[in-house]
């Protein structure tokens, strides 16, 4: 859990968890629908003109098992070479010759377990024996990467894989092919967490027959947006309470000195951009929408919207003062450099599928997939 960080200007927070349990904090029920509407595919098309150039990609229902499934074989048609040619001054035929061993290793065993589906009763077998193919998704992939400019962001229905940026090259989420962002979705708790468990704090039933709390969303969506350098200062996340705006709280949990200086006039952007884009036009009266307001301070995008309810990290807010304030409070900055010291928040105790770690071991993508590559081949003898 994140440290709660009370600031130095609000006295006496409630800062053991007895008071949370004589009074617990209510929410506004979050249904299937609420949820819903935070998808990526359910809130884009209407807000698009301000918000990150995207792609809403559907996966297949193999793919999503791909990705359910413990094993961490990345597909490559043309992802392993290029993750592993990331050096610019790498030769150019060793690359070809990569790709072109895979490809063929990837189609071989591929036919081979297609073949043996069809001659052998034994599913585990066959499951070891194929490599995921799937070379209509990668050739959507890397379209949309070169019409973006070679590089992307990705993200499910909800969330994106940030508790895994640790294993890539960059340390971020910058993907420049398939492989990367196949290696980042398996490596994710988030993702894993939008696949199988999304649903589990709904409060009602998800209306399909027969059952009460949907387990995993119907359709299952790869979203890949433009890469935007993005200045972590400039990202705010906004809470809207019965359809109005009560707070806004920096997003990236590290004191920047120069934002006291410009506080009122953030504060007067985010709340326009507010009245004049998303009041009235989100079709819910609660939520949270984050923003990303420009380095030169001239334009303002939306990056996503979050249900208001407990999962949602509320930052340097507490649940209790968002769900209590009947007017906007103040605009929330971290104080100092030891104030953000507390709210550090790396997501080193998170979990990953126990191959990643043994293959991976705090490798860069680039030598992940070579060691990834060579037990192929080693496998394939
Ligand atoms: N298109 C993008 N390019 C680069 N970084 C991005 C992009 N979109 C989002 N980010 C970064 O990733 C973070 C998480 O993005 P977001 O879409 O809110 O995912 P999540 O819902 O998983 O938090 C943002 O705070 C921002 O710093
Ligand atoms: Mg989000």
């Amino acid at each position: 859990m994140p440290s709660v960080y009370v600031p130095e200007n609000q006295p006496d927070q409630p800062e053991s968890t007895t008071d949370a349990e004589t009074t617990p904090l209510v929410f506004p029920p979050l249904t299937h629908q609420r949820l819903e509407n935070c998808s990526f595919s359910s809130w884009y098309p209407a807000f698009r003109s301000f918000s990150i150039k995207s792609k809403i990609i559907p996966l297949s229902e193999d793919f999503v098992s791909y990705l359910n499934a413990d094993k961490v074989f990345i597909p490559g048609q043309s992802g392993i070479s290029l993750a592993l040619s990331d050096d610019d001054d790498s030769d150019d035929d060793d690359q070809i010759s990569d790709m072109e061993k895979f490809k063929a290793l990837q189609e071989a065993t591929h036919r081979q377990a297609q073949e043996s589906d069809s001659d052998s009763e034994d599913e585990d077998e066959d499951e070891e024996a194929a490599l995921p193919y799937f070379p209509e998704l990668e050739d959507e992939i890397a379209r949309t990467i070169a019409e973006y400019g070679g590089e992307v962001f990705p993200k499910l229905n909800w969330s994106s894989p940030r508790d895994a940026s640790w294993i890539a090259t960059t340390n971020t989420l910058k993907c420049h092919n398939a492989a990367d962002i196949f290696l980042l979705l398996k490596s994710s708790d988030f993702i894993a967490h939008d696949l199988t468990h999304a649903y589990e704090d709904c409060s009602d039933e998800s209306g399909e027959a027969g059952s009460g709390i949907r387990g995993r969303p119907e359709k299952v969506e790869l979203i890949l947006r433009k890469w935007f350098d993005l200045a972590p200062s400039m990202e705010f996340r906004c809470f809207v309470r019965d359809n109005k705006l009560i707070g806004i709280s920096q997003r990236d949990m590290t004191f920047y000195d120069f934002l006291k200086d410009i506080r009122e006039e953030l504060e007067e952007k985010i709340v326009d951009f507010f009245e004049e884009r998303i009041q009235g036009k989100f079709p819910d009266p609660d939520y949270t929408f984050d923003v990303y307001i420009t380095r030169n301070r001239e334009r303002i995008y939306l990056i996503d919207f979050n249900p208001f309810a407990q999962k949602t990290d509320s930052l340097l807010f507490q649940w209790e003062e968002l769900l209590t304030s009947l007017e906007r409070l103040p605009l929330r900055l971290l104080p100092s450099e030891e104030a953000g010291r507390h709210m550090q928040q790396p997501f080193a105790f998170n979990r990953y599928p126990s191959d990643v770690t043994d293959l991976s071991n705090g490798q860069t993508v680039a030598e992940f997939a070579e060691a990834f590559y060579k037990k192929v081949q080693a496998s394939a003898v």
